[in-house]
C-alpha cells in the first residue's frame, strides 16, 4: 500500500504525563502506566489470566483494560489475517494502542498469540522509547496441554488442515528468551498464576 500520508507531523498535547498523573491520581491513585504483555500458544491460557488479572486490578481501584487478540481482531484489526506480515501488522497496532493506554495511566493487559519475537521486541522498544514500564510474561504452556484442552476446536481443524497457518501446528511460535515472568498453567492454578503478575507489578512499584 503506497498511499502512506505525507505532510502529517506529530502535535505535542497540553497535558504531560507528570501533570496528568499529579492531577488525576496522588498516593494510593498515582500513575501506574504501564503494559503487560502475555505471549504463548492459543489455548495457553493468556486471556483467561489477563481478564482475571483485570477484574483483580479494577476491583481494588487500580485502572487496569485488557486488550485481547479475539477481540481486537473484531474491530481495529478485522482486516488482518494470521500471515507472517498480518500478524506484524496486528502487533504493531496493538503496541500503539497499549502505548495510549499505558499513557492514560492504566496497566494495559495484552494477550496475543504474538508468536513472532521480532514483534514482540518492536512493542518493547517502543515503550521503553516512550518511558512506558513493559512486561512481558510467557504463557507457557506445552502445545499437548492446549491441544488436549482444545477450547475452540482449533487444533482439530488445523490438524484436518482446514486452518492454515495455525502457530505450533505448521506456523511457527518462538519462544521469548527474556521475558519478565514465565506462567506455568499446565501445573498452576489461574489464581496462583494473576497472583504472580500481581507479586511482579508490586516488586516494579508499579502497584502498592
Ligand atoms: S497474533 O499471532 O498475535 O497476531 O494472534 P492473535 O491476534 O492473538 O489472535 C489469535 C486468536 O485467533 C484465533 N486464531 C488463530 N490463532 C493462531 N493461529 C491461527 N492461524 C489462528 N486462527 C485463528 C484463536 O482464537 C487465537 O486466540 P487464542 O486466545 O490465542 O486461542
Ligand atoms: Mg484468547
Amino acid at each position: 500500500n503506497q498511499q502512506v500520508a505525507t505532510n502529517v507531523k506529530y502535535e505535542m498535547r497540553h497535558v504531560s504525563r507528570e501533570k496528568r498523573a499529579q492531577i488525576l491520581g496522588s498516593g494510593e491513585r498515582r500513575f501506574r502506566g504501564c503494559t503487560v504483555w502475555f505471549t504463548g500458544l492459543s489455548g495457553a491460557g493468556k486471556t483467561t489470566i489477563s481478564f482475571a488479572l483485570e477484574e483483580f486490578l479494577v476491583s481494588n481501584g487500580i485502572p487496569a483494560y485488557s486488550l485481547d487478540g479475539d477481540n481486537m481482531r473484531t474491530g481495529l484489526n478485522k482486516n488482518l489475517g494470521f500471515s507472517k506480515e498480518d500478524r506484524e501488522e496486528n502487533i504493531r497496532r496493538i503496541s500503539e494502542v497499549s502505548k495510549l493506554f499505558a499513557d492514560a495511566g492504566h496497566i494495559c493487559l495484552c494477550s496475543f498469540v504474538s508468536p513472532f519475537k521480532e514483534d514482540r521486541d518492536r512493542s518493547r522498544k517502543a515503550h521503553e522509547e516512550s518511558n512506558l514500564p513493559f512486561f512481558e510474561v510467557f504463557v507457557d504452556t506445552p502445545i499437548e496441554v492446549c491441544e488436549e484442552r482444545d477450547v475452540k476446536g482449533l487444533y482439530k481443524k488445523a490438524r484436518e488442515g482446514t486452518i492454515k497457518g495455525f502457530t505450533g501446528v505448521d506456523q511457527e511460535y518462538q519462544k521469548p528468551e527474556h521475558p519478565e515472568l514465565v506462567l506455568k498453567t499446565a501445573k498452576t492454578p489461574i489464581e496462583d498464576s494473576v497472583q504472580l503478575v500481581v507479586e511482579m507489578l508490586i516488586e516494579n512499584g508499579i502497584i502498592p
